[in-house]
C-alpha cells in the first residue's frame, strides 16, 4: 500500500516536509500540479529515477520534465535564451514546459534526460507542488502519475488506481484545475510547439509575436522531438471513436455541449454542457476513466472545437483513439 497524505486537513507546507524527506531518501511521491498529478523523484538521484520508470512501466528512452520552484533555480538546470526568458516571465509558474540546452553542471541525472543534450523544465503553479519543491531544494523529475500509456490522473484516486503499492507516498491536494498536461515548447532554436497543452498556442504566439513552428515542419527530423508523443497514449480500456454525430448500440458517450439523442444517462458524461473548453479540459481524463468503468466496449466522443485548449483536448483524444500496440 502507498501512504496517502491529504492537504484537506493539513496545510500544503506541512504535507511538503514528509514528501521532501521521502524524495531525499530515494522515494517516489505523487503530488498535484495544476495540470495533472505528477509522480516525482529526486532529479539528482539516478537510482530513484530508475525506480520511477519501473513503477510507471515507462520506456526509459522517454525523458522526464524537471520541475523547479523558481526561474533562478531553473537557470541552474538549463540555458535560457531571450525567447525562453520571455516565455518564462509570461507564463511561469504555470502549465508551460520549455525544452532548452542543459546548463553546464546541470544537476539533473542523465537517466531523466535520456542522454539528450537538452532538458525539459517547468515551474508548476500548484501550491502543493511549490511547497514540496521549496522544501526539497532540488529539481523534481515527474511524469504524469499513471501507468505508462494510460489516461493521466487528475485526482489522487486516479493515482491510487494506477500505482497503489508501486510508489511510496501520494499527496492528495484534491482535483487539479487545468486537467491536461503542460504545453511543451522547444526553445533551443526557433520556438517549436512540441506538445499542445494547458497554455493555449495563441497565448504563446501573442507573447512571441510570431507563430510557433510545428513539429512536422522541422527539416530532417526523423524521430519525435518530444519522444513521449507516442501515437497511442492516454488510452482507456474501451475503444475510442472520435467525431461522433450519432451513437452506436452499446457505446458510452463523451458529450460536448448538447448530448446526442438516444444517449443512456448512466453511460453519458458531458465535458461541458455549456461548451466551455476550459471546463472540458478539466473534465477530460476523469470522464474518460469513469466511462471506462461503465464497462462499455467503446466510447463515442462528440466533435470538440480546436481553438484554445481544444487543441490539447483533441490531441489527447486522438492518441486515446489511436491503434494500440499489440
Ligand atoms: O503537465 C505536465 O507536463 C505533467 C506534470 C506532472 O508536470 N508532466 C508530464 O510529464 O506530462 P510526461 O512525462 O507525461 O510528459 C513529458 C513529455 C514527454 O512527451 C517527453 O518526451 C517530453 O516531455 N520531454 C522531456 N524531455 C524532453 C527533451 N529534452 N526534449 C524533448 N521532449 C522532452
Ligand atoms: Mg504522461
Amino acid at each position: 500500500m502507498s501512504l496517502i497524505l491529504t492537504t484537506k486537513t493539513v496545510p500544503a507546507a506541512t504535507a511538503a516536509r514528509p514528501a521532501a524527506d521521502c524524495l531525499v531518501a530515494g522515494g517516489l511521491v505523487a503530488f498535484p500540479t495544476e495540470t495533472v498529478y505528477g509522480l516525482g523523484a529526486d532529479g539528482t538521484n539516478g537510482k530513484a529515477i530508475a525506480r520511477l520508470y519501473e513503477a510507471k512501466g515507462r520506456p526509459s528512452f522517454n525523458p522526464l520534465i524537471a520541475h523547479l520552484p523558481t526561474l533562478e533555480a531553473a537557470q541552474r538546470v538549463a540555458i535560457f535564451n531571450e525567447t525562453a526568458l520571455k516565455l518564462a516571465r509570461a507564463f511561469w509558474p504555470g502549465p508551460l514546459t520549455l525544452v532548452l540546452p542543459k546548463a553546464p553542471g546541470c544537476p539533473v541525472s542523465e537517466l531523466a534526460t535520456a542522454g539528450l543534450d537538452t532538458v525539459a523544465v517547468r515551474i508548476p503553479a500548484h501550491p502543493v507542488a511549490q511547497a514540496i519543491l521549496q522544501a526539497l531544494g532540488r529539481p523534481i523529475v515527474a511524469p504524469s502519475a499513471n501507468r505508462s500509456g494510460h489516461v493521466s490522473p487528475t485526482t489522487a484516486a486516479h493515482v491510487l488506481h494506477d500505482l497503489d503499492g508501486r510508489i511510496d507516498l501520494i499527496v492528495d491536494g484534491g482535483p487539479v484545475s487545468v486537467g491536461v498536461e503542460s504545453t511543451i515548447v522547444g526553445c533551443s532554436g526557433a520556438p517549436v510547439l512540441l506538445r499542445p497543452g494547458g497554455t493555449p498556442r495563441a497565448d504563446i504566439e501573442a507573447v512571441l509575436g510570431v507563430p510557433l513552428g510545428r513539429l512536422e515542419t522541422i527539416p530532417g527530423h526523423d524521430s519525435p522531438l518530444a519522444p513521449g508523443m507516442l501515437e497511442s497514449h492516454y488510452a482507456p480500456a474501451a475503444a475510442v471513436r472520435l467525431g461522433a454525430t450519432a451513437l452506436n448500440a452499446d457505446e458510452a458517450l463523451l458529450a460536448f455541449c448538447e448530448a446526442l439523442p438516444g444517449a443512456r444517462p448512466e453511460r453519458t458524461l458531458n465535458l461541458s454542457p455549456r461548451g466551455d473548453l476550459i471546463e472540458a479540459a478539466a473534465n477530460l481524463f476523469g470522464h474518460l476513466r469513469a466511462l471506462d468503468e461503465t464497462g462499455a466496449q467503446a466510447i463515442a466522443v462528440m466533435p470538440i472545437p480546436t481553438h484554445g485548449l481544444g487543441e490539447a483536448i483533441n490531441d489527447r483524444l486522438r492518441r486515446a483513439a489511436a491503434d494500440r500496440p499489440a
